[in-house]
C-alpha cells in the first residue's frame, strides 16, 4: 500500500505516513503535569518510523480549555513531557507537540481564575469541561471572553515562543501550532470572531498577523523543517464562522509556502470538532489548501483504510493522521497494513478518567502491553 511506503517530515525519513491526530483525552497528573498514564499511551502507539502529535498542550494557564488537559510553561511539565518523548524516540517514532491557545474556549475554572481572553468580546456557544465542587467532570457554558489589548497580544506571542523554546528541551522534533477548531488563532484568522480595528483585525492580512507573528517567532526558535500549522478551514466548531473561507484559507495557505515548514496539517469538512457532519463539495478542503501549499501535507477527518489510501494514491495528501481510530487501536498503523479487524472506540472515556478507556485497548498481535487488560472497547463503530 502507498500508505506503508516511505516519506519525510522536514528532513526526518518516516516509514508509513499514518500518523496519530492530536487527541485531548484529559489525563495529566496536578499542574497539567503529563505522567506514567500518558507515557504508557503514548508509547502503545508509537511505531519505527511513525509520526505521533500530542494532546493540545497550553502555552499558558489562560490557554487551557479543559481541566487536566496538558501545558508546557512549567519546569515540571517539560519533565513531564520529556519522560513522554524518550519512551516515544525508544520505539523509533517521532513525535510533535501540538502548541495550544484556546482564547475565548477557556473557562475560569481551569485558567486559575482568569477571565479568558479573545480578539472580539463574543461568546462561544460550546461548552468547557471543568471538575465541579465534588471533583466530578461537568461540562459548563463558556463565559463572555474579555477583548485583548493590542499589546497583550504580542504577549501571547512571546509565551508561544517561550513554549517552543520548553518544547525543545523536552525532546520534542518539532512543534505544531494549533490553528483549528476554534481556538485562539482560527478566532483571529475568522472575520465571525474577529472585530477588531487595531493592527490585528479588518484586513485579511490584520487578521492573519498574529498566527504569522506566531509562527516567525516558533520557526526562530525551531529553525526549518520542523514546525507544522492545523488548520480546519472549514471547521465551525468553537461557533466559528468566515465571511468567505476560500479567500482566508487560500491567503494563509499562500503565506505558509514562505517558510520551509515540517507540514502543514488540514482537517477536512465532513468533520466538525469530533463529530461528522453533512459537507458541501464547495467546502474548503485539504484539496483546495494542496493546490496552494507546495509542501509536505497532512489530511484527517473521518479517514478509512481505503479513503487514506486513496487521498494518498491521488497525491492530496502525503500523510493521513487518525484521531477515534487510533485511540481505539494503539497498534494501527500495523492494523491498516495487515487488514486486521479494527477496536471499536468508547465515547465515554474520551475525555478525562483513568486508564479505562485510554491504555487498554488491545493489540491485536501478541506485543501487549503489561498494563493492559483483556477488555474489548464497546461503543459505537469506529
Ligand atoms: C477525544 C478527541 C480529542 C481531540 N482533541 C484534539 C486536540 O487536542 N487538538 C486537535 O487539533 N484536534 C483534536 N481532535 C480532533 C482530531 O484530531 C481529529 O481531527 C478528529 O477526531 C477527526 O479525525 P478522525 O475522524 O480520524 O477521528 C480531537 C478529537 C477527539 C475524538
Amino acid at each position: 500500500m502507498k500508505l506503508f511506503s516511505q516519506t519525510h517530515v522536514g528532513s526526518f525519513a518516516l516509514k508509513h505516513r499514518v500518523v496519530l491526530a492530536p487527541l485531548t483525552r484529559m489525563r495529566t497528573e496536578p499542574g497539567n503535569v503529563p505522567g506514567d498514564l500518558m507515557i504508557e499511551y503514548y508509547t502503545q502507539r508509537a511505531s519505527e518510523g511513525g509520526l505521533l502529535i500530542t494532546d493540545a498542550t497550553a502555552v499558558a494557564p489562560l490557554g487551557i480549555a479543559y481541566v487536566d488537559a496538558p501545558g508546557m510553561w512549567t519546569r515540571e511539565q517539560v519533565a513531564g513531557w520529556k519522560r513522554v518523548v524518550d519512551a516515544v524516540h525508544a520505539k523509533g517514532s517521532l513525535i510533535f507537540v501540538q502548541l495550544w491557545h484556546a482564547g475565548r474556549q477557556a473557562h475560569a475554572a481551569n485558567t486559575g481564575g482568569l477571565t479568558p481572553v479573545a480578539p472580539s468580546a463574543l461568546r462561544s456557544l460550546e461548552h468547557a469541561a471543568i471538575r465541579d465542587g465534588q471533583g466530578q467532570i461537568v461540562e459548563a457554558e463558556l463565559p463572555l471572553p474579555r477583548e485583548l489589548a493590542t499589546d497583550e497580544v504580542a504577549a501571547i506571542v512571546e509565551q508561544f515562543r517561550q513554549s517552543a523554546m520548553l518544547a525543545k528541551e523536552a525532546g520534542f522534533d518539532g512543534v505544531e501550532l494549533h490553528a483549528a477548531n476554534g481556538y485562539l488563532f482560527e478566532q483571529f484568522l475568522l472575520d465571525g470572531s474577529n472585530h477588531r480595528t487595531d493592527a490585528y483585525g479588518g484586513s485579511l492580512e490584520n487578521r492573519a498577523k498574529f498566527l504569522f507573528d506566531t509562527l516567525d517567532a516558533v520557526v526562530e526558535v525551531w529553525g526549518p523543517g520542523r514546525v507544522a500549522v492545523r488548520l480546519s478551514p472549514s471547521g465551525t466548531y468553537g461557533t466559528m464562522s468566515d465571511s468567505d473561507p476560500h479567500a482566508t484559507f487560500g491567503y494563509v495557505a499562500g503565506r505558509l509556502n514562505g517558510y520551509v515548514l515540517a507540514y502543514v496539517h488540514v482537517i477536512e469538512p465532513r468533520i466538525r470538532g469530533i463529530d461528522e457532519r453533512e459537507a458541501a463539495e464547495s467546502e474548503v478542503s485539504s484539496k483546495d489548501i494542496r493546490r496552494v501549499f507546495k509542501g509536505t501535507l497532512v489530511a484527517a477527518g473521518g479517514f478509512t483504510r481505503e479513503s487514506a489510501e486513496q487521498i494518498v494514491i491521488d497525491g492530496h495528501a502525503d500523510l493521513v493522521a487518525f484521531g477515534r481510530m487510533f485511540l481505539a487501536n494503539p497498534d494501527l498503523p500495523e492494523r491498516l497494513r495487515t487488514g486486521m479487524p479494527l477496536n471499536r472506540y468508547d465515547r465515554s472515556t474520551f475525555y478525562g478518567g483513568d486508564a479505562r478507556g485510554y491504555i487498554d485497548y488491545p493489540f491485536a498481535t501478541s506485543r501487549v502491553s503489561a498494563r493492559q487488560t483483556a477488555d474489548a472497547a464497546t461503543g459505537e463503530p469506529a
